[in-house]
């Protein structure tokens, strides 16, 4: 009545539409050469613990070895009545090596196979962002290095604050990204145990080895729970997170870019390769990289809640609900990938304009805070100071003149303690090398910051 694998209790075909609406081929093919390599593992300790003979094993590993050829070829034919990337692969290896194909799904479910399939899938992807990753950081930190004495305005609520090093600013984003990039060996840790042994639920009669096939695959233990096993997917849930917090960054650091490649601010240029054009204004030059990576942090977290929505309430322990992990876990490790990449290409590439940002420092007061704390040092009390300055700077704004541009007898006329020497405070070079601690803007704090940051990422 039906080909299908699971077809023995069924006494007519699945319907047409329910077959298309359950299989998941379109998608999961994705993780084939990850089934290939579980399988091997599988049939490997299959062949140690005596349920499979030499023979077998060699017929299934020449099997699963011209598989991946075809696939790697694009000659390999899926089939949407096979459901899923495991019953396509098995199917085509019983056709090509006969009986012993049948026989390796033997103490073992699509249900582990799954949660193994994915795990792994995860963990290679984890890998190659966690290389993009540390490649952003260090053309952020190079690019920090060469600008430990650029000043340009340090902003709260988006008005000019204080002045900092243009160095500082990017180490602050490096301190984001080196918290993702722990995030991720966090999740990667928690995510390589191996599932397979679990079975559909409960284990299996056979006298498998799990940590045989645990460390064949890499893995650092077996899962604890064969009903965990198979109905777990926190760590495809803490990935979601992981990239919903990096991507969080990214965009934070994309609207700063926006904001910095205005023609209002015209503190960095973008090269052309990384902007494009309108089709109306001829004078635009758009930032549409970091504009999309931006967006993109919408379609991530939206993938975070759909896996928590996905997981909410199901009882223990594999449910079909699951199949639905994939395709925003898929979609959330390109996108991350895609974004990283844009970003790591892009960031040695930004050209600060040194001029235009140190004249924006100089505008705004940057310097209020300086001359409050020369004043303190004077004798007053900070409360005090604080309103002395506040005074000043109502005089600069009606008069339209900087602390640093009034002459000393205007600036006395606000408090007589003020003496020749407050100009070396009002200077943006004074006001950032004297905030000269750890974690401060001095430059040459973040000279040595920039230093630790490089070993940091020398280190991974
Ligand atoms: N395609 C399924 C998934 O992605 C594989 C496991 C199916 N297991 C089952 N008993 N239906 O979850």
């Amino acid at each position: 009545q039906t080909s299908k694998l699971w077809g023995g209790r069924f006494a007519e075909a699945t319907d047409s539409f329910v077959q298309r609406f359950t299989a998941s081929v379109s998608f999961d093919q994705r993780m084939a050469l990850e089934d290939i390599r579980g399988s091997l593992a599988h049939a490997g300790m299959l062949a140690a613990v005596g349920v499979l003979s030499a023979k077998e094993l060699q017929q299934i590993q020449q099997g699963l070895a011209q598989i991946e050829g075809e696939i790697a070829d694009g000659s390999f034919t899926w089939s949407v009545e096979l459901e899923d990337v495991h019953m396509n692969i098995e199917a085509r290896l019983t056709e090509l090596i006969g009986i012993t194909g049948k026989k390796l799904h033997t103490g073992r479910s699509r249900n582990d196979q799954v949660a193994t399939d994915i795990r792994l899938y995860l963990r290679g992807a984890c890998d190659a962002i966690a290389a993009e990753l540390t490649r952003l950081q260090t053309g952020v930190v190079g690019l920090a290095a060469a600008h430990s004495e650029t000043v340009m305005p340090g902003f709260t609520h988006l008005q000019t604050a204080q002045p900092v090093a243009f160095g500082h600013h990017l180490l602050a984003w490096n301190e984001m990204l080196e918290r993702d990039y722990s995030r991720l060996l966090d999740c990667r840790a928690r995510m390589n145990r191996s599932p397979l042994g679990a079975a559909a639920l409960a284990g299996t009669t056979y006298p498998i080895d799990r940590a045989h096939t645990a460390s064949a695959l890499g893995f650092d233990a077996p899962t604890e729970n064969s009903l965990d096993s198979v109905s777990d997917r926190d760590f495809a849930i803490e990935f979601c997170a992981f990239a919903a917090l990096l991507m969080t960054h990214l965009s934070r650091m994309s609207e700063e870019l926006v904001i910095w490649t205005s023609a209002q601010f015209n503190f960095v240029e973008l090269p052309d390769r990384f902007c494009t054009g309108s089709s109306i204004m001829p004078q635009k030059k758009n930032p549409d990289v970091p504009e999309l990576v931006r967006g993109k942090v919408g379609r991530v977290n939206g993938h975070l809640v759909s896996l928590l929505t996905l997981m909410k309430s199901q009882p223990l322990a594999y449910n079909k609900d699951n199949q639905e992990d994939k395709e925003p876990l898929f979609d959330t490790v390109d996108t991350v990938l895609d974004s990283l990449r844009a970003f790591a290409d892009m960031v040695p590439a930004i050209r600060p304009r040194i001029e235009v940002m140190r004249e924006a420092a100089r505008r705004g007061f940057s310097t209020a805070t300086d001359l409050a704390d020369y004043l303190v040092r004077k004798g007053l009390p900070f409360r005090d100071a604080h309103e002395v300055v506040g005074k000043a700077v109502a005089h600069g704004v009606e008069s339209g003149k900087d602390l640093a541009e009034m002459d000393l007898a205007t600036l006395r006329g606000f408090h007589p303690d003020i003496g020749e020497d407050v100009y070396e405070v009002l200077t943006l070079e004074g006001s950032i090398a004297a905030r000269d601690h750890l974690g401060g803007t001095a430059p040459r704090q973040v000279v040595a910051a920039a230093e630790r940051a490089a070993q940091r990422l020398a280190a991974r």
